[in-house]
């Protein structure tokens, strides 16, 4: 078994510490938006990766998923032998301008980014392109020819799981209904949330044209219906304006489209105050945070879609690795690699600008509810389960 060691210096204001032994890491480095980890880590006897350095930009630590990515992605990545870089920009597109020119600055030999605004990387993109460093979108696409692979989820396949989840759970095949609907979506920044709210919709939209689905409020195009950084206070304001102006006379919103959790958490605290209806709005989400978590042990939130972070950092690794040994790159990466989960290389489906296809490797999603949370969730060793029944993410 190998060991590593690892030695932590502090940049910026904040200092993290990682340790990995065993072939797995003991300690999880929590640099915080207010400065950069970089965290170099070595071998016993020097490492297959030859000390090559690893820029990792996430976007944010207020969103729960973006922690949990950007450990698992400096875990693995320090496990294989290679230094890292660890950065998250807190929602600042200069801050992550910023934070990535700095890797650059420091020699990284690879970055893997997960952009805050997809489009507005362009200069900092092209740095990178002429300094010959390869780039890995990571999650969301960035806009820019650059960038040398994409690995995220089946973002669609998100929404049309969403989408499908309510048809299901107000069995509108069978039901004349009407029922009423209001429909949240992400941030307009991120290249993911049409995709989302675009699969969603696509499941969606016969109800609403045969009069089984019908949004109260009329809000039902992606601009309308989008949330600023995906923030949970932006998304509760606009449900408890939806609720005071729709739905105040007693109609009854009977289910809610959010694309992820932490929209979802803010329409339901809009549900929880300020609706005056008593039914359980079906709610859907995505990621699997824990504070939603609780919500749907606690019926509050109906389904999230999980998208297990960890398996996307161990694509990213692989891919890296392949890249910086100079591999060909295509399905065979998927078929050598020997993962236990499902991914497809999809060469059709993003475009970094027109007419310029990303190679995409994308890991399939998957539903969540109260009823197979522990099967999907704790018998796979993602999140323990306390006492009351509620997950906490394994560390
Ligand atoms: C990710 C989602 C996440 C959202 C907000 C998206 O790009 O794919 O998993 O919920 O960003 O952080």
């Amino acid at each position: 078994m190998k060991k590593f060691l690892a030695l932590t210096l502090a940049l910026g204001m904040t200092a993290s510490l990682a340790a990995c032994g065993g072939g797995g890491t003991t300690s999880t480095p929590a640099p915080t938006d207010a400065g950069a980890a970089v965290s170099e880590s070595g071998g016993e006897g020097g490492s297959a990766s030859g000390g090559q350095k690893i820029g990792i930009s996430m976007p944010t630590q207020s969103l729960e998923r973006w922690n949990r990515d950007g450990s698992y992605l400096d875990q693995q990545f320090q496990a294989a032998g290679y230094e890292t870089i660890v950065t998250y920009s807190d929602n600042d597109t200069n801050r992550q301008v910023n934070d990535i020119q700095n890797m650059i600055a420091e020699d990284v030999d690879l970055l893997v980014v997960a952009a805050i605004d997809g489009e507005a990387l362009n200069t900092v993109m092209n740095e990178a392109g002429e300094a010959g460093i390869p780039i890995i979108a990571y999650d969301r696409l960035i806009m820019n020819d650059n960038v040398s692979y994409y690995v995220s989820f089946d973002n669609y396949s998100v929404g049309t799981l969403q989408g499908q989840y309510i048809v299901d759970a107000l069995d509108l095949e069978n039901q004349a209904g009407p029922f009423n609907i209001e429909l949240t979506a992400g941030d307009p920044a991120d290249n993911n949330a049409p995709y989302f709210f675009n699969g969603a919709m696509d499941v969606l939209q016969k109800y609403i044209d045969d009069g089984k689905l019908v949004v109260v409020s009329g809000q039902t195009d992606f601009d309308t219906v989008a949330t600023a950084a995906w923030d949970s206070q932006t998304a509760m304001e606009r449900a408890q304006n939806i609720l005071a102006s729709y739905y105040a006379d007693g109609t009854q919103v009977d289910a809610w489209l959010c694309s992820n959790d932490s929209t979802a958490l803010g329409v339901t605290q809009a549900i929880q105050s300020d609706y005056a209806g008593s039914n359980s709005v079906i709610i859907t989400g995505q990621d699997g945070d824990e504070a939603n978590l609780k919500n749907i042990v606690d019926g509050v939130q109906s389904m999230t879609v999980y998208k297990a972070v960890a398996n996307e950092a161990v694509v990213t690794l692989d891919l890296a690795q392949a890249i910086l040994n100079g591999d060909t790159i295509d399905d065979s990466l998927i078929s050598n690699s020997g993962w236990d989960f499902e991914c497809s290389y999809d060469t059709e489906s993003y475009a970094t600008s027109e007419g310029h296809n990303c190679p995409s490797f994308l890991l399939v999603p998957d539903v969540v509810t109260a009823d197979n949370m522990v099967e999907k969730l704790v018998d796979t060793g993602y999140y323990t389960q306390d006492a009351d029944g509620y997950l906490q993410a394994a560390g």
